[in-house]
């Protein structure tokens, strides 16, 4: 909350943000997440001196390892994954509050040994109760996790300390089963202490999406259906499913990455203004846009799923989905999907949002490109400006962070002739300050209980809306197009847009 002193909210805001006494529980804490991403926060954060000295780390697992092996898997993800140098006195700070508990959901034996844990940590590391238990778990199992918890009383919050879930997602696989997961979670946690995770939101890019937008005078006035023609949003991946075959088909590309980070993509670039950056007025705004996307009339002409096939990625021969390890052949996943959606209200009716995403595709980029409408008159001859393009401010999310403006300019030379030129914004070459992991800021948020960058249940519920009938109508009819490994996708993704002349960009 701010105060009424501007100036001191202003110091506030500049002082690091650092966790109070706590700890965090992560079930599932031998896949792949836990390893890549959620370790290396832990140490990154402990490193940046962000955590509370006696900050403890419990895994829970099936596995048969002790304490020591735990720390050891811990060690080599800090070592493989980190993003800060290794330092051994954080290390070894760090693993005086690491234990390991072995155990099955259903094991009212290894919960028992969780509280005693907790108990046992609190006091040796003063971590005052106050606990995050991370579900890095497939969805089918939330519902167990947190009854066991609430059986064991875990999950009583206390006057003078918290309890924490943090889910995953995917958060349900359509708007009936988010609900029903929703009543399930709720009735153990309360809604202020559920922290559902988008990675996307603790992108440093995607929050720079609001600082653009409300932090600067130039952008806001043309930010409307008066000067924008229309907006694309791209998440484009290079890499297959890999070994991810038991959680992807079934799924898809649309329900994995459209239904959560490409609609909040969208969500903050076409929001009005929040009244504030807390978690309430930000929520407001986005569910407000959200509840006015438009589902397209003709889910026929106004989406496409594609299926990648085999094809030459990055030199090397790649197979198609249907080939790989653990897929169904006969299985109807899209591993591409495009979608365009309108936004029903005053600042976007009739401004096309074509937001798409698949793996194998070209190469790995994340875009927001917002194309404005050609100059209505030109004063320079038609063939001295046919080769001008429509100007574009394109958010590069990444990987290569930054701001690209698209404007047409006078090449050098004796006679009047426009060619498209840009301006760059490059995070690497303005700031010094390096951007901490999505992670990293996403799990310092959940231990300092600041929500902003979660999705509430508001939104997760206006994305299925949006979603469901799109996911039904695929259902009914047909197959995926098939597109090559390493190409841009579906041939009806182009004709999508190219029967309202216009085309995707090649980022
Ligand atoms: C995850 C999806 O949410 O995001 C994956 O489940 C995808 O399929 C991943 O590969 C991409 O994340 P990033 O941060 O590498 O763009």
């Amino acid at each position: 909350m701010s105060s009424s002193n501007p100036l001191r909210d202003a110091q506030d805001r500049r002082l690091p943000r650092i966790a109070g006494p706590s700890g965090l529980v992560i079930f599932g804490v031998t896949g792949d997440l836990s390893r890549k991403k959620l370790m290396p926060a832990v140490y990154d954060l402990a490193n940046r001196g962000l955590l509370p000295p006696g900050f403890s780390l419990i895994g829970f697992a099936r596995r048969d390892w002790e304490n020591e092996d735990f720390a050891q898997v811990v060690h080599d993800a800090v070592k493989e994954h980190a993003r800060t140098e290794f330092r051994e006195e954080v290390w070894q700070q760090l693993i005086q509050g690491m234990r390991f508990i072995q155990g099955d959901f259903d094991d009212d034996e290894a919960f028992e040994t969780l509280k005693s844990t907790i108990q046992e940590l609190d006091k040796a590391q003063g971590t005052g109760g106050n606990f995050a238990f991370y579900l890095s778990v497939p969805p089918k199992f939330f519902p167990k996790v947190v009854q066991q918890l609430k059986k064991h009383g875990l999950a009583d919050q206390k006057e003078n300390s918290w309890r924490r879930a943090v889910i995953e997602k995917p958060f349900g696989h359509d708007l009936a089963s988010a609900q029903e997961l929703n009543r399930i979670v709720h009735e153990v946690f309360p809604a202020n202490e559920v922290f559902r995770i988008d990675h996307y939101l603790g992108k440093e890019t995607v929050q720079n999406i609001l600082a653009l937008r409300f932090a600067n005078q130039m952008f806001e006035p043309i930010w409307n259906r008066s000067y924008v023609d229309h907006v694309q949003i791209t998440m484009a991946e290079d890499i297959g499913i890999g070994g991810r075959a038991g959680y992807y088909d079934g799924i898809g590309a649309a329900r994995d990455v459209i239904q959560n980070h490409l609609l909040q993509l969208l969500a903050l670039t076409a929001m009005e203004e929040p009244a504030s950056f807390e978690a309430d007025a930000l929520v407001a705004e986005k569910s407000k846009v959200l509840g006015a996307v438009k589902i397209p009339k003709d889910l026929g002409r106004d989406t496409v799923r594609g299926q990648y096939a085999a094809g030459w990625q990055g030199g090397a021969k790649a197979v198609g989905y249907l080939q790989e390890d653990g897929i169904d052949p006969q299985s109807k996943t899209d591993t591409y999907a495009a979608v365009k959606l309108e936004i029903d209200n005053r600042r976007w009716a009739g401004v096309p949002f074509y937001l798409r995403t698949g793996k194998r595709l070209g190469r790995r980029v994340t875009e927001i490109a917002v194309v404005f409408q050609r100059a209505p008159h030109s004063p320079f001859d038609h063939t001295a400006t046919e080769e001008l393009g429509q100007n574009a401010i394109v958010i590069r999310v990444q990987p290569d962070e930054g701001v690209t403006v698209r404007f047409g300019s006078k090449v050098p030379g004796t006679s009047m002739e426009i060619r498209d030129v840009s301006m760059d914004f490059a995070y690497g070459e303005s700031f010094t300050e390096s951007s901490p992991e999505a992670y990293e800021r996403l799990i310092l948020d959940v231990l300092l209980g600041d929500a902003n960058l979660f999705p509430r249940l508001e939104e997760v519920e206006q994305s299925w809306r949006i979603l469901d009938p799109i996911e039904e109508f695929w259902d009914t009819h047909g197959k995926p197009a098939q597109y090559a490994s390493g190409t841009w996708g579906p041939v009806e993704a182009d004709e999508m847009l190219a029967r309202e002349g216009r085309s995707w960009r090649r980022p």
